[in-house]
């Protein structure tokens, strides 16, 4: 692509949500902060999945969804995945993902990107995945257990699973509503489900994996804490979740926290008791 091609190309579309170097231009990212946050969630989540897999996703099939622009696609290529699959409700994210992997030179049979709401999508068309990316999106749905299940239909070991989570203890999935208009939010219900840790824990090992949530701790490159863009981590209300069913979690480099416990009336003891009284 000419240099002048990719200049329009970019500008062509309302809004990034990312900061790509595209042949020495930069994408106009729609909020500079947003910019360290994707470095910290990188460092957060991403690297500490590398190194558990020796350093490099080489021989890795990734399936990554709500792919947006493509920003973790990419990075799972770069860090060596012979594939990945992108999924995204939204024809401008998908679009702008052909777009960034066209100027990367990435070769074309190492990925596919596919604008569909994730719930009309047979995954199982695309294979089977060693990793699956469910990154900023579990509280942008409503159907938590039915994304569950699709995902463990293809998903032979790592899921990885960075999101927004209700502050209330025990297992819950707080409603809230999200806007069908903004472009990162849910594509068909504004009602969605937003799960507390403990419902990503239960959820996750509904479907055969071990689960471990990784404690935030932010840093900038000289070591000091960075929350810039990322106070979310910092006041509890989100978190990232390695899910496991085959690779052993023990050899995570990254710190991992242990779950809230959860109040006496949260205890399956104490609702069983209750609720088969009348
Ligand atoms: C908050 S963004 C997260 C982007 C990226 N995964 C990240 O973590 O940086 C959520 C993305 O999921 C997409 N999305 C939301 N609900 C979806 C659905 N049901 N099917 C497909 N894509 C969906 C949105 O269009 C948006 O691009």
């Amino acid at each position: 692509m000419r240099d002048n091609e990719i200049l329009e190309k970019i500008e062509s579309f309302p809004r990034w949500h990312y900061r790509f170097d595209l042949g020495g231009h930069k994408t106009p990212i729609y909020e500079n902060k947003m910019a360290v946050r994707h470095r910290n969630r990188a460092l957060h989540f991403f690297d500490p999945m590398v190194e558990l897999f020796g350093g490099s996703l080489k021989g890795k099939r990734v399936l990554d969804l709500g792919c947006n622009a493509g920003w973790w696609s990419l990075r799972a290529i770069t860090e060596g995945a012979d594939y990945v699959l992108g999924v995204d409700g939204r024809g401008m994210h998908v679009e702008q993902s052909e777009f960034v992997f066209e100027v990367k030179g990435v070769e074309k049979d190492r990925y596919d990107f596919v604008e569909a709401n994730l719930f009309d999508l047979d995954f199982r068309r695309f294979g089977e995945f060693d990793i699956v990316l469910c990154l900023g999106l579990l509280y942008h749905i409503s159907k938590p257990i039915d994304l569950m299940e699709r995902i463990g239909s293809v998903s032979t070991d790592l899921l990885l699973v960075d999101t927004a989570v209700s502050p209330v203890k025990g297992s819950v999935f707080e409603v809230r509503r999200d806007s069908l208009e903004e472009a990162r939010d849910a594509v068909d219900y504004e009602i969605v489900l937003v799960p507390s840790a403990q419902a990503v824990h239960d959820l996750a090992s509904q479907f055969g994996y071990r689960t471990v949530t990784l404690k935030p701790d932010f840093r900038n490159p000289k070591g000091l804490p960075d929350y810039r863009g990322a106070n979310d981590y910092r006041r509890g209300l989100r978190r990232a979740f390695f899910c496991s069913k085959k690779t052993d979690l023990s050899e995570l480099s990254a710190e991992v926290e242990s779950l809230p416990e959860a109040p006496q009336s949260f205890r399956r003891e104490a609702w069983r008791d209750e609720s088969f009284s009348s």
